[in-house]
């Protein structure tokens, strides 16, 4: 049975992600990952597909375990994992808990990792794997700290996971997108800081993203932002200091 895996399904992204892969990528099944198993089943019924709803909390690894147990009874042949399950938080060291600091590594970098690993010995020649960055990547970003950290663990390990899974034929890129128009910012301001980031300029749409993603992934890019806006950002991360893109950044966020 050929499957896709995408994490964070329930919303955005990762949502958005579903909708392709469920029209164009010769899959038999998708398997959706996310808590809110509602959202799950009602993209179940929407998809003209057989769509197998995971209510899971990626926070838990015992949730990994299951993902590893379903892997293992049912053998299946993943041509796509995509992982969009992530998410922010605004404010300065001291404005986030060290719980909601701690979510943010746990689910962008430990989960991320984790479901990697538990789904690469299922993926063959051809098969395709999507880590959702972000353009967050590309510098230090304060008074988004933390996510801008993930992201950069994100960034740097897809890129070497590339090089590592050529010989196997797997298809591998970091997708670093500008804003999304999603539900992301509704959770990235629930802090006691959360009007520090108050500009989400030339935001797009999550389908939008997930179309250049995968067009991106078929050309065999190691990288894609997704827009104009965020390659010229991403050619300035890589030209000027730090202390310049973070400057600009406090100026216009
Ligand atoms: N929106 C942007 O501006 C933007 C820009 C660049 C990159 N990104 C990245 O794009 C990815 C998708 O975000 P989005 O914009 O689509 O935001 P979103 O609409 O808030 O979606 C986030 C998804 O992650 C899932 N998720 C969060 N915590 C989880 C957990 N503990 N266990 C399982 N699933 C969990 C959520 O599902 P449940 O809540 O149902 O569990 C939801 O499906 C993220 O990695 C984000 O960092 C977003």
């Amino acid at each position: 049975m050929k499957i896709a895996i995408i994490t964070g399904a329930s919303s955005g992204l990762g949502k958005a992600f579903a909708e392709k892969i469920a029209k164009t990528g010769g899959v038999d099944e998708l398997w959706v990952i996310a808590r809110r198993v509602e959202r799950l089943n009602t993209l179940a019924n929407e998809l003209k597909i057989a769509v197998r709803p995971l209510a899971l909390d990626l926070g838990n690894t015992k949730s990994i375990e299951e993902i590893e147990r379903l892997l293992n009874e049912e053998k299946p042949d993943v041509r796509y994992l995509v992982n969009a399950a992530g998410f922010g938080k605004f404010g300065n060291y001291n404005d986030l808990t060290r719980e909601e600091s701690r979510g943010i590594l746990d689910i962008n970098v430990r989960a991320l990792m984790d479901v990697t690993l538990a789904v690469l010995p299922y993926m063959s020649r051809g098969s395709r794997l999507f880590e959702i960055a972000s353009s967050s990547a590309f510098q230090p970003l304060p008074g988004f700290n933390i996510y801008a950290a993930t992201k950069a663990f994100v960034l740097s390990y897809t890129r070497s996971l590339r090089w590592e899974l050529r010989g196997r034929g797997i298809h591998v890129t970091a997708v670093c997108p500008g804003w999304i128009k999603t539900e992301f910012m509704k959770v990235a301001v629930d802090t006691r800081n959360g009007i520090l980031v108050k500009n989400f300029w030339a935001a797009l749409q999550p389908s939008f993203v997930a179309g250049c993603a995968m067009l991106g992934n078929k050309l065999g890019f190691a990288v894609v932002t997704c827009g104009p806006h965020t390659f010229i950002h991403r050619l300035a991360a890589k030209i000027l200091p730090s202390w310049l893109i973070m400057g600009i950044w406090r100026l216009i966020r």
